[in-house]
């Protein structure tokens, strides 16, 4: 059976992924505070939902949902009415809420089926330390809990979108958390250093089981979210370049 792709929902995204996601994959977005993670997930949801028609649930451990719909509203995105036409779904749970792994997937998958999600993003992978707190200290069984919770999405049919957390996003020097290696998608997001600013760029590290481009590119976030200038070399690697 011939793959399917879907569609980011990232401007520029889907060319540096030669198509978009696979299907029902599971990807995690990496990158140090205020680099754009939120913001990604959210484009993900919001415009698969409004342009390729795939319901949408976001799940979020880190904002106020009032705060969430503003911060959108500034960069184009109307949550509201499409929260209104039910085609995307909030779920916030503060992380002072999260208890016991069961009942929540089970509600989750309930909602994925009744309301025909296709889509799940999570803000962040937080969530899972604290739905599996028991699990912390034993990295097996805590990913296995992961492993589980991917699979089932997969099973309902929903391409899944997680956002992570990196102090540390040296390109040159990354360091993979247990929880990178489960993921089949892996995107970094970070910036580079030009004299006196940074510039944002963001690199595809592996996306299993499909060909995708290997280059750092520059990003651009303001209205419509993030986009990714494909046709663009970053200012601030050239430079590093030419001195070698
Ligand atoms: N309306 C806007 N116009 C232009 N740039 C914006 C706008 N809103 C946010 N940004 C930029 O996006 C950055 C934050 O993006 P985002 O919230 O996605 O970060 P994040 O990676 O999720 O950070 P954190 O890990 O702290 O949650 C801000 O630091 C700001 O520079
Ligand atoms: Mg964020």
């Amino acid at each position: 059976m011939a793959i399917e792709y879907i569609k980011t929902g990232v401007e520029g995204l889907d060319k540096i992924l030669k198509g978009g996601l696979r299907k029902n994959s599971a990807i995690v977005v990496t990158g140090a505070p205020g680099t754009g993670k939120t913001i990604m997930a959210l484009q993900f949801i919001y415009n698969g939902a409004k342009d390729y028609g795939e319901n949408g649930i976001y799940i979020t451990t880190e904002e106020d949902m009032d705060d969430l719909q503003n911060y959108a509203q500034n960069l184009g995105m109307d949550l509201m009415s499409l929260e209104k036409q039910k085609k995307i779904f909030f779920i916030q749970k503060p992380i002072s809420t999260l208890r016991g792994g069961i009942m929540s997937m089970k509600g989750l998958l309930d909602a994925i089926r009744k309301y025909n999600v296709k889509r799940v993003a999570l803000d962040s992978t937080i969530f899972f330390e604290y739905l599996y707190p028991k699990y912390n200290s034993h990295v097996m069984e805590y990913r296995r809990h992961i492993l589980m919770f991917m699979g089932q999405l997969k099973k309902a049919g929903v391409t899944f979108l997680a956002v992570s957390e990196k102090s540390l996003t040296d390109l040159d020097n990354l360091r993979y958390d247990m929880v990178d290696f489960v993921f089949e998608g892996f995107i970094v997001l970070t910036r580079v250093r030009k004299g006196s600013y940074f510039e944002r760029v963001m690199t595809v590290a592996k996306m299993r089981g499909q060909e995708h481009s290997l280059d750092i590119y520059p990003i651009n976030i303001g209205k419509g979210g993030v986009k990714v200038l494909v046709d663009q070399t970053p200012f601030s690697l050239v430079e590093k370049q030419d001195k070698i």
